[in-house]
């Protein structure tokens, strides 16, 4: 009995050198044990050492190794051949961002729009030193522990129809990261936060299909994000129409 294989077709580009992408197939063994992360290491260090791509914890951490897979968003060191096998597995750089080769994407739109969000604590005035710890109980932990386990693995942004559509829009993984810092009771940033967030391309653009939340392997929810998101804007927004001498 001969060995089970499984193959790969794998998107490849080189600007420099390729006028139009293309995919190419690769035959490489089967193990059930192995993630989709695997047999594109198998192929790089045994086939062809030309390919291109990023990966780095090989544990769902790092947020590097996204890969649209069969059509679908996913971390490739997450997504186990078995649920393929034994169709072949279709490997593509996650959807809706430019390519600089192969697998690898541009990122610097993300990057400008998460600068963009202060994701950082803000205070009014800082505390001295000497007066310790910001201390915080463990509901204001929990009231932005989920936002804080994005990884920046831009698997929401591939997922997202609207993102697809309309470039500019900020997105769910940058609009979670600043409802992250909104809710931290040691932020005083919310003011800063919100110009950008209510802006023509911030949160009024999402159309709550929700794809974001279904792709996102670290369940942040960023579609809840941008929802709640909304609706402090809304509260805020009549309370300034209602209460102009000081309702905030
Ligand atoms: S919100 Fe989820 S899918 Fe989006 S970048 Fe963060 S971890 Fe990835
Ligand atoms: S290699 Fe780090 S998340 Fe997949």
């Amino acid at each position: 009995m001969t060995d089970p294989t499984i193959t790969l077709e794998i998107f490849r580009y080189h600007p420099e050198q390729d006028e139009t992408p293309s995919f190419r197939r690769y035959e490489i063994p089967y193990r059930e044990d192995w993630v989709v992360l695997d047999a594109i290491n198998y192929i790089k260090d045994r086939i062809d050492g030309t390919l291109a791509y990023r990966w780095s914890c090989r544990m769902g951490v790092c947020g590097s190794c996204g890969m649209m897979i069969n059509g679908t968003p996913r971390l490739s060191c997450a997504a186990f051949l078995r649920e393929y096998y034994p169709n072949p597995v279709r490997v593509e750089p996650l959807a809706n961002f430019p390519v600089e080769r192969d697998l690898v994407i541009a990122l610097d739109d993300f990057m400008h729009k998460l600068r963009e969000v202060n994701p950082w604590l803000i205070r009014a005035q800082e505390r001295p030193l000497s007066d310790g710890e910001y201390r915080q109980t463990p509901d204001e932990v929990a009231a932005y522990k989920q936002y804080s386990m994005c990884i920046n693995c831009m698997l929401c942004y591939a997922a997202c129809p609207v993102y697809a559509l309309e470039p500019r829009f900020l997105g769910p993984a940058a609009i979670a990261l600043a409802q992250r810092y909104n809710l931290d009771s040691r932020d005083q940033g919310r003011s800063q936060r919100q110009a950008v967030l209510s802006s023509e391309d911030g949160i009024w653009d999402c159309t709550l299909v929700g794809e974001c939340t279904v792709a996102c392997p670290e369940h942040v929810d960023p579609a809840g994000a941008i929802q709640r998101a909304k609706l402090a804007s809304t509260i805020n927004w009549y309370k300034r129409v209602l209460m102009p001498w000081g309702g905030r």
